[in-house]
């Protein structure tokens, strides 16, 4: 733990890095999964089995809990990490991404972005300075800078005015950030597909000397080699000495790739939702818990896991609570999923530490061949 924040690579292999950030409400392990706990809970999930699990850090959503129950509410009530008994870090997302994928009637314009809630359809203003007092009131440890996150393909011309207006936005939310030694404001890079904007984004943004940089934009419709290509083509452009983080990815492979090349963060609802739909993630592959051919079958999903879930209840129990809509089928597989990601990430540092992270990703996808991805 440190009073103010810092990261350190303690080891690299190739252009992957193992290290951690420190604040004072503790230590995050990278490269670090933060399971996405949206509206203040991580879905069908206690908070203390997500810490069990492996997770130094959860994302929390402004837009949501802007929304409801509201963030004035929620800093009278001690902030969310009180709210939600989670006294460890917090990152939360700006809510522009949310707000083109949620909200009803979205304007755009040079102050901010005007909205409807989802929820009741009353009328919203987020600008990057209410963002960034939103993200205060929750009091969340890592804050992101509010962007324009444009849906892919898309024309070069429309990437470019998105880019350009983050890029002011960054600024602006700077500002409003102003000095605050234990927490971190981040940046987003944006840019589409175009390699000259992403280089251009990520070039602007360093100079605005933050704390973090996000790579956005991503797994926005593209396929997965576009996807590595913008890593590629972004990460060298980035300080080695201030975190990655690659927002809304992903599959356990998108993950092994983009650590490959350098990525330190990542956030997806994959885990929890797979797990809401009858999927398991395991050493193993995908699994469809659904699937007739697992009615009969008393293994667990995986007998030397170190999570009940995965090893203590037959994949027969499993696909009964599934096919039966039972509520304990969702809890017991994103408790596997969640506790999946945490050991893949933990053998990612493992082996970028030992030098050996190209066998370990061999190994890792040899295994994976095992299942049904
Ligand atoms: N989550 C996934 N992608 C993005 C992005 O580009 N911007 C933001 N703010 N959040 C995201």
């Amino acid at each position: 733990m440190s009073e103010v924040f810092t990261f350190s690579v303690s080891a690299t292999d190739g252009n992957a890095r193992c290290g951690q950030i420190s604040m004072p409400r503790g230590v995050i392990r990278t490269p670090a999964f933060m399971p996405v706990g949206t509206a203040g809970t991580v879905k069908a999930m206690y908070l203390d089995q997500v810490r069990e699990a492996g997770a130094d850090v959860i994302l929390g959503n402004t837009y949501h809990l802007m929304l409801r129950p509201g963030a004035e509410r929620i800093a009278r009530l001690g902030g969310l990490h009180e709210f939600a008994r989670w006294p460890h870090p917090i990152l939360t997302d700006s809510g522009g991404f949310q707000v083109m994928s949620l909200a009803a009637l979205r304007k755009i314009t040079e102050e901010g972005v005007t909205f409807q809630s989802h929820i009741d359809g009353s009328k919203h203003v987020l600008t990057p300075e209410r963002s960034i007092e939103i993200q205060g009131l929750l009091d969340s440890d890592i804050q992101m800078q509010l962007d324009e996150c444009v849906k892919l393909p898309c024309t070069d011309a429309v990437a470019e005015k998105a880019m350009h207006l983050s890029l002011r936005w960054a600024e602006r939310c700077k500002v409003a950030f102003g000095n605050q030694p234990g927490k971190a404001m981040f940046g987003i890079v944006q840019g589409g597909a175009v390699e000259r904007l992403r280089v251009e984004s990520a070039r602007e943004l360093v100079d605005l000397d933050l704390k973090g940089y996000a790579v956005g934009g991503l797994a926005v419709g593209e396929p997965q080699d576009v996807m590595l290509q913008m890593i590629d083509i972004v990460a060298p452009n980035l300080p080695q000495s201030k975190p990655r983080y690659l927002m809304g990815v992903g599959t356990p492979d998108d993950i092994v790739e983009s650590v490959r090349r350098g990525i330190d963060m990542f956030d997806c609802v994959m885990p929890t939702r797979a797990g809401r739909h009858g999927l398991a993630y395991t050493r193993f592959g995908r699994i469809n818990l659904r699937n007739a051919r697992h009615a009969d079958d008393p293994r667990p999903l995986d007998e030397a896991s170190s999570c009940e879930a995965s090893s203590k209840y037959s994949r027969a129990y499993l696909h009964h609570l599934v096919r039966s809509n039972e509520i304990l089928g969702m809890m017991l597989l994103t408790w596997n999923n969640i506790a999946y990601y945490q050991y893949l990430m933990a053998g990612l540092r493992q082996a970028i530490t030992d030098g050996r992270l190209d066998d370990f990703i061999a190994e890792t996808k040899a295994g994976w061949a095992e299942g049904e991805q």
